[in-house]
């Protein structure tokens, strides 16, 4: 899909919730919209943590989609768009991001990128944060372990131009899973998972499942295989333990 020019803003409380407020309120919101903050107040993060980042130095990001028809086609949208952002990160810094379900970006197993996929009236926004510049001093005191492309790499970025390069590879990952859902994404996605054939546990909404990690169904869903030989599907939740760098709202 075509993403305009980046809204850029100095500070907002969240991206994510800037744009949902936006489409909740019936302002236009033109599919491929993308609205940047170089300072979040109040970033979200999954399952109700806050999203940290270095005010000016990461990028915290959101972009507006179309929303598909079903629940089910959205799972794969932040899957996509993980996708994108370890593309954009291995076309530009020459590092190897993997995945890790349902949307982390990871690098050696530590937290480079997160992705908050969610609904406002007809859309669905994809909202990225992504370590650019952050310390390492900064990154130890989110308590989760995480990593920057400048820890990774030893240079500073500038943030435009990551943002440039992100765009540039999101756009055309979010136009595959558009076109064709998690199986036009599912090679990539296995090719860069982590995990994959390791036991995992997912809590999706009151149930708990554990197993191995065995794949993903046909909309991105995680299998996994107990050992009395069933397979589990879970939907939503994520594989623990995460490596993340968002924390839950109690620990703040
Ligand atoms: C996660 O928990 O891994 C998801 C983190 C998503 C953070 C991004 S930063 C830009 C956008 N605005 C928010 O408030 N959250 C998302």
């Amino acid at each position: 899909m075509r993403l305009l020019t980046p809204e850029w803003h100095a500070v907002l409380p969240s991206t994510n919730e800037w744009l949902c407020a936006r489409l909740r309120r019936g302002d236009p919101v033109p599919p491929g919209t993308v609205v940047v903050a170089r300072q979040q107040t109040a970033g979200r993060g999954r399952r109700g943590r806050v999203w940290l980042a270095a005010p000016g130095e990461d990028l915290t990001f959101s972009v507006a989609v179309r929303a598909p028809a079903t629940p089910q086609q959205a799972l794969a949208a932040p899957m996509a768009a993980a996708l994108g952002v370890a593309a954009a990160v291995e076309a530009m810094c020459g590092l190897a991001p993997r995945v890790k379900w349902p949307n982390d970006v990871l690098l050696s197993g530590r937290k480079l990128g997160g992705i908050l996929g969610e609904h406002a009236g007809d859309m669905l926004v994809v909202g990225i944060g992504l370590n650019v510049n952050m310390d390492a001093e900064t990154a130890a005191g989110i308590g989760r372990p995480a990593v920057s492309l400048s820890m990774a790499t030893g240079r500073r970025y500038a943030l435009e131009e990551v943002l440039a390069g992100v765009l540039d590879r999101l756009g055309g990952w979010l136009t595959r899973w558009e076109e064709g859902g998690f199986p036009a994404i599912r090679s990539e996605w296995v090719r860069r998972c982590a995990g994959l054939g390791e036991p995992a546990a997912v809590q999706d909404g009151a149930r708990r499942l554990s197993g191995r990690l065995v794949g993903f169904g046909a909309w991105g869903q995680a299998l996994l295989a107990r050992p009395d030989g069933t397979v589990a599907e879970a939907w939503a939740g994520e594989i623990e333990a995460d490596g993340g760098h968002s924390r839950r709202s109690s620990a703040r």
